[in-house]
């Protein structure tokens, strides 16, 4: 930079604009500079412009504000409009450009890294590999060696390169929700909801706010199975014009603890058991019940834990929870409290557990394929966000405390309240860089939402952040394009590892003068807390209601169907019975018989063991009395989607009526229903123009919500050169083991099936029971005449829709 001494004349004062330190007491006047020297002038009017906005700002105007009566309403920060670009920046040679730092004309009060995605999209079409230096690389197939037979050369800074971020792609799992699959889409809102809640994202009918959700188990680890038995996390991320939302919920409406200072404990406990690293992804082990028999304010969570809401069908199937009470915040600072509910368009279905377990080896990735193949097919899933909201008033008249998140709000007490719609509609590009380093959190909240003091919600207040910082590797995960948000992020906090920002000026505190106040606070149109008056003892301990552990369990129970009460004694049975230690089975059956008797009847017969005396109450508190809920029924949500993404076998063996089967095909097709030619071996059929898509050993029965059998020759060939039969139980028959198992397990999981002809055959050599156990027709057995083909298809779509006959059921199994 050219030096205005050096020009002569006189430059006193003008080498103090020079300098870092010290300085006149006035800053120089440009005729001091000297012969005109643009460097120079740029500097003058960077220190003349800083020096006026630091004038402007005498002294702190609002630092009254921040006392007494006066704090209780939030001020707007201090700012002045600086009088030139440079006067908040941290160079006077900003405006220097290059291919690198830009046009030197940065756009002022941006921040570039909010926004859309497609700032961070890459596209190698057409390109060159290169280094991450951006050097092109000559040969990607060898590395640099002494000779073709010679060691490998240390200087191959490519190799090196390469093999170092190779070993550095892993980072480490999440400790609890490690396992979950993710999808972009928007939430709109059905109407103006200003009455209830300042949230701009529902101040509007139809607006749209784009979202990243979730899925996930909670305890397996990242490569485990989709469909063990677990809570599933439903965590949505809404990026508002106020800044993002995180919704981090469950989908069960409760938990089980009621403290932060028990999830340790309970993690520990469900995880794989410390010494032999087992089991993986299941709570059926010693520790998780010895845990959970001694904590009996888990008892409410236990019924949902082992009910079919912990096997669902599809995260498109299940419903979701924000579990905690929150608050709802309105602009004239008006609040009730809140419960958020997700209920799905396609309804909640659930598998049945054989089906699941034999999942978990058939299709680990069973949800994460369903979630991403509906999103591919523009099948869309969709859910309504819907509040129960109630006053501090009405919650102190309910039996339960709505601090306690093992209670819910039953829905005949509060209904709930429609408020818009989530549609998933875009699959990530990239799994890595949105599923796995998308940092959800629960303190993440706009204004007009706001905390309860649910003891469980204020420790992960503090949880997810924390964690995140070395799951993510450092302070500054938020600038990872996933979590940024679309409202922009100004702040003072600075540097850390993996720092994207470049902020100009030298400014990073507030106040300051010397950025013209900026950033500055927003006073009422910030974030502000509800005021909710405090006084009380410091005490570490629970409310009274709390030690109420039974209530909502029974109410659960009694609300279930017979064939969901019985699910759920078959799931303690089979959890128990994988526990080791008898005296926790037995433990566990004491708190059962606080349920129902029936319940720890039905349990203690599966294991062999008398039902013991129960465990003692923790408070002399009467138990409540709730009427039953139909809300809590599984079978309540039917879901509107009807047979749409239903996946449909047809079973095509030679001889098959192609004809048929292409009709069936293209109806289901038509339907919205997902069909496959399933057969031996896939490629063409011998002997008809079919194309068999999928085969017995890659699409077990557990992949399907039904099967046709469509009509076949009655003298079937297999190929031109195999025996020929007609009868059940014959050749062909007996080459068919695939089908017949198949046809077993369909019918053992109480899935439609649907034989038109002489693909009945198939049926009966299966041995599957034509009549249901009571005698009654089954109507998820339909067994057509040949040339009848319409008739049949409408009632297999219609027992699809309500996807299983459980009337099938009898425990063991009759097939
Ligand atoms: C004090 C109790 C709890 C603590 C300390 C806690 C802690 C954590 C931690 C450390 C993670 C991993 C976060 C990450 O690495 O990104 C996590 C994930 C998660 N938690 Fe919690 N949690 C608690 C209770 C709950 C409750 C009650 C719910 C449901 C309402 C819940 C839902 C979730 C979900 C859905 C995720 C996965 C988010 C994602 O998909 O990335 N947690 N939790």
């Amino acid at each position: 930079m050219a030096n205005p001494k050096d020009n002569g004349g006189a430059v006193d004062g003008a080498g103090s604009i020079l300098s870092t330190v010290a300085g006149p007491a006035e800053p120089p006047h440009p005729e001091r500079l000297g012969p005109p020297n643009p460097i120079a002038n740029q500097l003058l009017e960077k220190v003349t412009t800083d020096e006026q906005l630091a004038v402007e700002m005498p002294f702190n105007e609002t630092k009254p504000l921040e006392y007494g009566e006066a704090a209780f309403t939030p001020h707007v920060g201090e700012t002045r409009t600086p009088a030139s670009q440079l006067a908040t920046a941290g160079t006077s040679t900003e405006t220097v450009a290059s291919p690198k730092v830009g046009d030197g004309h940065p756009d002022l009060g941006d921040n570039p890294l909010d926004g859309p995605l497609d700032r961070v999209r890459v596209d190698d079409s057409g390109r060159e590999l290169t280094t991450n230096q951006g050097v092109k690389v000559a040969d990607n197939q060898d590395s640099l060696k002494i000779g073709l037979r010679g060691p490998t050369a240390m200087e191959d800074f490519i190799l090196r390169e390469k093999i170092t971020h190779f070993d550095h792609e892993r980072i480490p799992e999440r400790v609890v929700h490690a396992r979950g699959s993710a999808a972009h889409g928007y939430f709109e809102s059905y109407a103006d909801h200003s009455a209830i809640t300042r949230a701009s994202l529902l101040g509007e009918a139809g607006k749209r706010t784009p979202v990243f959700v979730r899925f996930s188990t909670v305890a397996g680890e990242r490569g485990s199975a989709d469909t063990v038995r677990d809570v599933r996390g439903f965590a949505v991320k809404f990026y508002t014009d106020q800044g993002n939302w995180d919704l981090v919920g469950n989908n069960i409406p409760v938990f089980f603890i009621q403290d932060a200072m028990k999830f340790p404990d309970l993690i520990h406990a469900v995880k794989p058991e410390p010494h032999n690293g087992m089991p993986q992804a299941a709570s059926a082990h010693d520790t998780f019940w010895d845990f959970a028999s001694l904590s009996p304010e888990i008892t409410h969570m236990l019924m949902w834990h082992t009910s079919d809401r912990a096997i669902p069908r599809s995260y498109r199937m299940m419903q979701g929870f924000g579990v905690h009470t929150f608050r709802l915040v309105n602009a004239q600072g008006a609040s009730l409290f809140c419960k958020f509910h997700w209920t799905p368009m396609a309804g909640t279905h659930s598998l049945v557990w054989d089906e699941a377990a034999r999942l978990t080896g058939a299709d680990p990735d069973y949800h994460r394929r369903d979630l991403w193949e509906a999103i591919e097919a523009g099948q869309f899933p969709e859910w309504e966000l819907g509040v129960q909201t109630f006053s501090a008033e009405q919650a102190a008249q309910f039996p339960f405390d709505v601090l306690d998140p093992t209670k819910l709000v039953p829905e005949e007490m509060v209904p709930v309240r429609p408020l818009g719609k989530l549609v998933l509609d875009r699959n990530p590009d990239n799994f890595f860089a949105e599923t796995e380093q998308v940092a959800f959190c629960a303190a993440h909240v706009v204004p007009g939402i706001d905390f309860s003091d649910d003891p469980l919600l204020q420790g992960r207040i503090h949880s997810y952040i924390d964690t995140q910082i070395s799951r993510l590797g450092g302070a500054n995960f938020h600038e990872i394009p996933i979590n940024t948000p679309l409202a922009q992020i100004h702040n003072n906090q600075r540097d850390g590892m993996h720092r994207q920002s470049l902020n100009r000026g030298r400014v990073s505190y507030e106040p300051n003068s010397l950025a013209g106040g900026c950033p500055f606070q927003a006073g009422a149109a910030g974030f502000t807390s509800f005021p909710e008056p405090l006084t009380a003892a410091k005490v570490r301990g629970k409310p009274e209601l709390f030690a109420d552990h039974y209530s909502q369990a029974r109410l659960f129970w009694n609300s279930q169907t017979a064939v969901e009460q019985n699910h759920i004694i078959a799931a303690f049975r089979f959890e128990l019975t994988r526990v080791q230690t008898p005296a926790i089975r037995r433990r566990v059956l004491a708190g059962l018989v606080n349920v129902a008797q029936k319940l720890a009847q039905g349990v203690a017969d599966g294991l062999g063991m008398e039902v013991p005396p129960p465990l003692p109450l923790a408070t002399d508190l009467p138990i409540h009395n709730y009427p039953p809920s139909s809300a809590l029924s599984l079978f309540s949500r039917p879901g509107t989607t009807g047979i749409k993404t239903l996946r449909v076998a047809l079973l095509v063996a030679p001889g098959v009526d192609a004809g048929q089967v292409r009709q069936l095909y293209a109806a289901l097709l038509d339907g919205g229903a997902v069909p496959r030619l399933m057969g031996e071996r896939v490629g063409p059929l011998p002997g008809s123009d079919l194309d068999v898509e999928i085969s017995f050993e890659t699409g077990p029965s557990m992949l399907w919500d039904g099967a046709i059998v469509p009509d076949r020759a009655d003298a079937y060939t297999l190929v031109d050169d195999e025996p020929q039969s007609t009868t059940p139980g014959g050749t062909l028959l007996n080459r068919e083991v695939a089908a017949v198992e198949f046809l077993r397990l369909q019918y053992r999981h109480d899935k439609p099936l649907l034989a038109l002809g002489n693909g009945a055959k198939l049926v009966y050599a299966a041995g599957l029971p034509l009549a249901l156990p009571d005698g009654e027709i089954d109507p998820g057995l339909i067994i057509a005449e040949r040339g009848d083909s319409d008739g049949p298809l409408a009632r297999f779509e219609g027992a699809l829709v309500h996807r299983r006959v459980y009337a099938r059921e009898t425990d063991p199994p009759r097939v």
